[in-house]
Parts: structure tokens; sequence; C-alpha cells
């Protein structure tokens, strides 16, 4: 190095207890969602009478996007809204419009993508574009209209999810992901349904294993279909060969079909974790922070925001959050001593 020369201090670049780098923000800018799904709001919980988040509680917009700049600064270059249901937040195009010009402190650009079930996508796609969102992944399970009914509680159905990935197409906000979670039983014969429709289409499908994520869905070992046996079930129609990650930490290990017709990936957080290099930071919706998606407990950012801390203060606070971050859930998950007892709901910490 320069000895005796003052370089310019470097970017920081947050480094965890395991010394995994801050990477992705993941925002959950609502509570709230248009469907219920069995493995994420199950009906009999998230009936009439279950309790949101009162707005008031809800971190403003400026207040995600001071978040959002701190977390930049130390490293991150992925921001994904979701939720609930992210475009159930009123106004949430003008939080996009507001978070697309954030630029690392180097000057590379910060990737905004989001994560919606896509009901509302035929409505709102273009605006979102125009915003400055980058890309979408969007939830569907299943092909056939009952079965996609039975995964999401029976209030959109099959044609409202695709005419929202149309729009999605058109709009530009590509490539897109499918995300399907598989439970046995339920829907894991739509496996080949799904590859068939999406082959040959650009769209990305996804298959992700059913995971015991928040403390209402009943999560059974049984109601799992391993990546395994999703890419098993596949391949036997379609053959496939490995492909590279397109970048480090990425959740889905990725698959091509050998005949050219495309890419799809599996999720493998259940069988095969991918704790070791996880990058992801998740601010909830009342503006706490969970270093994991099984976290118990988060650290608070509304109260400092509320009472004027600063944009250092804020760096610092979420750094030191950062630094002592040791998760690795689903690599311990087998080992069942030392997980909290209660842990947070998907919809309230955003996927
Ligand atoms: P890409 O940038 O497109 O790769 O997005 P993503 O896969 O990171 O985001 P998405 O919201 O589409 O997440 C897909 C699924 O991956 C979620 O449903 C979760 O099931 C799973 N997932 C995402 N992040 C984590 C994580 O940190 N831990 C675990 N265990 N699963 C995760
Ligand atoms: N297991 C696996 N994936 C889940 N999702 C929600 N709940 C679960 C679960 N229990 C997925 C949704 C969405 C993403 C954000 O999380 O399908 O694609
Ligand atoms: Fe809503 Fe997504 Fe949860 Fe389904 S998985 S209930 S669409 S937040
Ligand atoms: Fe990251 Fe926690 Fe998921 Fe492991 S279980 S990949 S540490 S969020």
């Amino acid at each position: 190095m320069n000895s005796g020369k003052r370089d310019a201090p470097p970017v920081p670049r947050a480094l965890d207890a395991l010394r995994r780098p801050l990477r992705d923000l993941r925002v959950s800018v609502t509570d709230r969602c248009n469907l219920r799904c069995v493995y994420c709001m199950p009906r009999e919980i998230f009936g009439r009478d279950f309790v949101f988040l009162r707005h008031a509680d809800l971190l403003s917009f400026e207040e995600i996007v001071r978040v959002a700049r701190q977390c930049v600064a130390l490293g991150a270059r992925k921001i994904r809204l979701s939720g609930g249901e992210p475009l159930l937040r009123r106004g949430v195009e003008r939080l996009v419009e507001m978070l697309a010009g954030l630029r690392g402190e180097d000057g590379t650009p910060v990737e905004l993508a989001m994560t919606t079930n896509g009901i509302l996508l035929a409505k709102k796609a273009r605006a979102l574009r125009e915003a400055g969102l980058d890309r979408v992944n969007i939830s569907l399970d299943a092909l056939d209209d009952s079965i996609f009914r039975r995964m999401t509680g029976g209030a959109a159905s099959i044609a409202d999810a695709l005419a929202g990935i149309a729009a999605a197409r058109e709009a530009g906000l590509t490539p897109i992901k499918v995300n399907a979670v598989v439970k046995r039983g339920v829907n894991d014969g739509e496996i080949l349904p799904l590859v068939r429709h999406f082959r040959r289409s650009g769209v990305i499908l996804r298959f992700i294993e059913y995971m015991d994520v928040g403390s209402t869905n009943g999560w059974r070992l049984d109601d799992v279909v391993s990546a395994g046996e999703i890419l098993a079930r596949i391949g036997r129609e379609f053959p496939l060969r490995p492909l590279e990650p397109a970048r480090a930490g990425e959740v889905a290990e990725r698959w091509r079909f050998a005949d050219g017709g495309g890419e799809i990936g599996v999720i493998a957080s259940v069988t095969q974790a991918f704790c070791h290099e996880c990058g992801r930071l998740r601010l909830s919706t009342d503006g706490k922070l969970y270093t994991c998606l099984f976290a118990g407990e988060g650290a608070d950012l509304r109260a400092p925001l509320r009472d004027g801390e600063d944009d250092e203060g804020l760096r610092r606070r979420i750094a030191g959050v950062w630094a002592r971050r040791g998760d690795r859930y689903s690599q311990l998950r087998r080992d069942a001593s030392g997980l909290p007892a209660r842990k947070i709901e998907m919809s309230y910490i955003g996927g």
C-alpha cells in the first residue's frame, strides 16, 4: 500500500460477526395483504378481527429513505420493497421515485426491486417503471384456478395474477421472476404445469421450499417438497443443466433447460441452507431492523428517527446492529435449541 501517504478513507463496507458483508436491504412497506396464502397469512389467524399496524406506526417514506441511504453507505447495493403486499401501501410509487436516485458512494447504482403477488400490477406496473423500479418478483403457486385459490385464500383468480405478470413485462420490469412455494399434497401437482407454462417465456420460474417462518402457518417437515425432489420431477420431462450463481449471496440455485428453453431456479432454504453468504438486512413496517428472517427481535429505528437522530448517528446504529449479527437460523434449524420461541411473521418482516 502507499505507506507514508494518506489515502482517502476506503468506502466502509459493513461486515457482520461472521464476516458477511451487508448487501441487500428488504423493506416491508405494509403488513397488510389482499391475499391469505396458507403458508404465510392463514385466514384462521389473519381474519376479520386481526389487528394490523395503525398508519401512525408505519415508517413514513421519508423515514424509509433515511434508513435506506445509510444502508447504501454501509454497502447495500439492492433494495427490495415487500410486505405484506407492497402495492397496498398508498402512494408506493412515490417511495420508488425517492429511492430510485440512491447511489453508492463510489457511484455504483443500487438495484431497486419489488416482491409482490402481482394482483394489482395490471393497474400499477407502468407507473412503477416510470418511477424508477427496475424489476419485480411475483408470487404464484399454481396455474389451476381452484388450486391457486386454495393456496392464496380465494380472494383473487389466476387470471388476475397472469394479467399482472403480462403488465410487468409490458412495462419492462424485467427480468421477471415467479416464486412458487410448494406445499406437499396441495400444489405439488402444479410443478410441471408451471414449468410448461413459463418455459420459453423469458420469465424465470423459481420453486421455494416451504419454510417454518413465523409461528402461525402450522409448518411440518412432511409438507416440504425438497428442491432435490422438485428438480428430479422437472428433469424427467425437461433435462436440466446447472448454472453458476448470478451474484454472491443469491438465494436461488440456478438451472437451465438443456434444450435452450430458458432458466429456472430452486430456493432450498430448508434442505440446503444458504446462511453462509446471507447479506440481507430487513426493515419491518414499523421501523425495526431484523438481521434474519427467523429473528425473534429487531432493533428499533423509529424512536431514534422521531427523536431527531442525525444521519451519522443513524449510520452508526445500523452498523452496530450489523456488526453484532451472527444469525444463521437455517443452518441451525435441526438443532432447535437456542432458537427464538416466537418468530416474526413473514408478512411483517417482508419475506
Ligand atoms: P432476487 O434478487 O431476484 O434473487 O430476489 P430474492 O430471491 O432475494 O427475493 P424474493 O423476495 O423473490 O425471495 C424469494 C424467496 O427466497 C422468499 O420467498 C424466501 O422464501 C426466500 N428468501 C429470501 N431471502 C431469504 C433469507 O434471507 N433467508 C431465507 N431462509 N430465505 C429467504
Ligand atoms: N415458505 C416459503 N416461502 C414463503 N413465502 C411466504 N411465506 C413462505 C413460507 N412459509 C414467500 C412468498 C413470496 C416471498 C416473499 O415469500 O411466496 O414469494
Ligand atoms: Fe400476501 Fe405474499 Fe403472504 Fe401471500 S405470501 S399472504 S401474497 S404477503
Ligand atoms: Fe439469512 Fe437468516 Fe435466512 Fe440464514 S436463515 S439465509 S441468516 S435470513
